[in-house]
């Protein structure tokens, strides 16, 4: 099978690996890609044309942009198999008043919530919450690279998350907002594979999203994480697919909306069960670096088999590992914008080194000659490691973490990933 993965981060990367990993796989590409990747795949620029003239059978699209913007119809169009949601579909994500509708329509347990279209109202609404509840959430409608959502508990933090919203020269300039009631538990995500078979579990994970230790500092794109999850009750993945999972999926198709691709679940577990935090069209980063490791069975055939080609599905039974999976970024990330840090260079052999217990996934790197890549800015590269249990796991990464930062002493990282996981 030719295989073509949209992306250029760490997701990608690991999602390249797990492919390479496939005895399915005869020829890899991956566009933009990013440089760690050349030992795996091709780079490669032009698309949808280079998936139709390539001869290639399975498309796989990494990001959310692209999905949102209707690739996967693009590509759909011109015949070629694609493990992603429509654009219809991928509202899920790109639109959190549509996803807050279907679950409505569907009785997905959620926070509470309301839409507002101007600064007053949004307001007055998110004061009452906050003095009712003691806190509220603000959320702008559409995708927000992360920047979309905030936590608040006092008036300050609702007239900052206000004018963020609605200033035109904000963050977001939002013209749809959600004043959602503020949830208390765990975080955690779900993925399940969807499309032409019966619906794949991939698992639980948990995100670490802040930049620091303690959950300290701003909303990154992820720090790390690691799965699957010891402090959920046993039955939470029966919990997650018979109230989220299924309902979902089958109000949507009533729509004549049908899923396809990986289905995220980003999820509160508070004491009452699960609810729905935010959907995501997509496999999560970093999740996703964690996953492939923890779980054995073959993505591509999972992923293929879901677009609609005709490859057996693998055997479900095989036990997952434990996985962890850190991030290391340039040292003024998330607020990189601007600045400039001195480049570190890291060995091309750090990435073509994996084995079944322990990859480095790039993302932001530069060539620097035939031999080493310079770090660029942001989510540098995650560190996975796979183990029979976390804390081996947890070890295994963090003895790569120490390597790596002794060449590179710039680099930022959590310490504290999986370390509290009871
Ligand atoms: P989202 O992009 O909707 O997942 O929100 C980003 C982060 O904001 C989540 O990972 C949570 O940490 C936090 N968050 C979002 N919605 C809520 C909520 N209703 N209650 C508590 N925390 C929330
Ligand atoms: N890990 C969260 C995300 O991929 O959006």
């Amino acid at each position: 099978m030719r295989v073509l993965i949209v992306g250029s981060g760490g997701r990608e990367s690991a999602l390249a690996w797990q492919c390479k990993r496939s005895p399915l796989l005869t020829e890899l590409f991956v566009v933009p890609g990013n440089l760690s990747l050349q030992t795996l795949a091709h780079n490669t620029k032009a698309l949808p044309a280079f998936a139709h003239s390539n001869g290639i059978d399975l498309v796989i699209l990494g990001p959310e942009q692209p999905i949102a913007a209707g690739l996967a119809d693009a590509l759909q169009a011109q015949g070629v198999a694609v493990f992603a949601p429509s654009q219809a579909c991928a509202r899920l994500e790109a639109s959190k008043s549509f996803a807050k509708k279907i679950m409505q329509r569907a009785a997905v347990p959620t926070a509470a919530w309301q839409a507002v279209s101007d600064a007053d109202t949004c307001r007055s609404k998110a004061l009452a919450r906050l003095h009712d509840d003691g806190g509220v959430v603000l959320k702008a409608d559409g995708l927000a690279r992360g920047k979309g959502v905030y936590v608040c508990h006092s008036t300050d933090d609702v007239e900052h998350a206000v004018r963020c919203l609605f200033s035109p020269a904000g963050a977001t300039s939002a013209t749809c907002v959600l004043v959602e009631e503020l949830l208390a538990g765990r975080e955690c995500s779900f993925f399940s594979f969807v499309g032409a078979q019966p619906t794949t579990h991939v698992g639980f994970a948990v995100d670490y999203k802040r930049l620091h230790v303690g959950d300290r500092g701003p909303n990154t794109g992820g720090m790390g994480g690691y799965c699957p999850v010891p402090w959920l009750p046993d039955d939470a993945a029966a919990t997650v697919i018979s109230t989220v999972v299924e309902p979902l999926l089958h109000t949507m198709a009533a729509q004549g909306l049908h899923y396809r691709g990986c289905l995220y679940c980003g999820l509160m577990w508070t004491t009452r069960g699960p609810r729905v935090l935010e959907f995501n069209v997509r496999c999560g980063d970093p999740e996703t670096q964690a996953m492939v490791l923890s779980d054995r069975r073959d993505w591509l055939a999972m992923m293929a088999a879901q677009a609609g080609l005709e490859v057996a599905m693998p055997r479900q039974s095989i036990p997952p590992r434990a996985a962890v999976a850190v991030v290391l970024t340039s040292p003024h990330y998330p607020y990189s914008e601007g600045r400039t840090t001195q480049p570190a260079l890291l060995p091309q052999a750090l990435f073509d080194a994996s084995s079944d217990d322990l990859a480095v996934f790039g993302a932001a790197l530069q060539t620097a000659d035939a031999l080493q890549l310079r770090t660029g800015e942001g989510r540098v590269l995650t560190v996975a490691a796979a183990a029979d249990a976390l804390p081996v796991a947890r070890a295994r990464v963090y003895e790569k973490v120490a390597a790596i930062k002794a060449g590179w002493p710039d680099a930022h990282f959590r310490s504290d990933i999986a370390l509290q996981v009871d």
